[in-house]
């Protein structure tokens, strides 16, 4: 299992992908390359130290296994401070990454038939694990649907059609734009439920063809299509997802409120596994986890801190604990006691918690 120390990377280059998009490529040394070993969809998290505060990020790596580099893409947030950060970065610049992480993941073996499905920035672990499975699996086939606003948006474009060039008879793209008319209006809106029921209808989409498929972008767009295609009778364990950004009133799959904060209760005594070793800390009634861990000097895995994107993740082996909000977790991991640590409200006075279970 992959670390959670992070190791100092030098940025190779720094390349604009849209007006709002850049790409780092990180050189990776050799002494790292097993570190740094991952299969197509994981992510990196980036650490930076922002103005004084230290900033975590996770992105997507959009290089295919065994690129000599390690690449991300970034899409610029208003107000994101590592989005904002990254585009002042250069070449021969240093940024702390952790390991590869992340269980949106694409083994490469046998042959498949890949539907995969990419709203905005959700299209970097796409990229990843297109040109990962055109390359090492020569018997697959990969239909990849991008929905953007408009062709100027369009992250990767050039590399995309290079695939779609090298690859013409194994590799199906097909451009929506909700902002822009194109020239077939069939390709015009939204990558939504109805999209998909009219491209079906056209003979474009023949779900028994696809025996894995992949949806990352935001929650609504995730939602959406992950419950058509179950509607249409795909099996949801075929379906994998990545959440990008939450929508607001979106549902956490296993959300429970934290209690108020009894005056009268005592700190919770908490044991992490970690890497091997054991650390000791407490938590205080009403205290933040992560807080809470860093003030006891305890590095404990994060980068979200909102319940997304699962680097976080251990197992309660002793005691009791319940999560904020959970947008990553399945439904049979809860059940067998993982949770977010970043969302973590202990309901017992001792915890126990292996972050090196799987
Ligand atoms: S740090 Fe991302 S889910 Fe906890």
């Amino acid at each position: 299992m992959a670390s959670h120390d992070f190791h100092a990377l030098t940025l190779a280059e720094v390349a604009p992908l849209t007006d709002e998009a850049v790409s780092l490529s990180f050189e990776l040394p050799s002494e790292l390359s097993e570190a740094f070993r991952f299969t197509p969809g994981q992510y990196l998290t980036l650490r930076a130290d922002i103005d004084g505060e230290e900033v975590r990020r996770s992105y997507s790596i959009c290089s295919p296994v065994g690129d000599r580099r390690l690449r991300v893409g970034i899409k610029r947030l208003d107000g994101g401070r590592f989005s904002n950060f990254a585009r002042d970065l250069k070449a021969g610049d240093t940024i702390e990454v952790m390991p590869p992480q992340g269980r949106f993941t694409a083994p490469l073996g046998a042959p498949k038939s890949y539907l995969l499905l990419a709203a905005g920035s959700g299209i970097t672990p796409m990229m990843s694990i297109a040109a990962s499975v055109l390359e090492q699996e020569p018997g697959s086939q990969v239909t990849l649907l991008f929905g953007n606003r408009s062709s100027a948006s369009i992250m990767f474009r050039e590399q995309l059609e290079d695939l779609k060039d090298r690859y013409m008879t194994r590799f199906t793209l097909m451009h929506l734009l909700a902002g822009e008319r194109q020239e077939l209006d069939l390709f015009n809106g939204r990558l939504n439920a109805d999209k998909l029921t009219t491209l079906k209808e056209r003979g474009l989409l023949d779900l028994d063809d696809f025996s894995a498929t992949y949806i990352c972008g935001p929650a609504a767009m995730i939602e959406d299509c992950s419950g058509w295609l179950v509607d249409q009778g795909m099996d949801k364990a075929k379906i994998k997802t990545e959440l990008f950004t939450p929508a607001p009133g979106s549902q956490a799959k296993a959300a429970s409120a934290a209690a108020p904060v009894d005056p009268n209760a005592e700190a919770t005594s908490i044991q992490v596994m970690i890497d091997g070793s054991t650390r000791l800390f407490d938590q205080r009634p009403g205290e933040d986890y992560l807080d809470a861990a860093k003030r006891n000097g305890v590095s404990v895995p994060y980068s979200c801190a909102n319940g997304m994107c699962a680097t976080c993740r251990c197992q309660v082996v002793e005691g009791e604990a319940e999560m904020k909000q959970n947008f990553s977790l399945e439904d049979w991991e809860v059940d067998s006691g993982f949770v977010l640590s970043c969302q973590l409200v202990p309901k017992s006075k001792t915890l126990v918690l292996d972050y090196d279970a799987l």
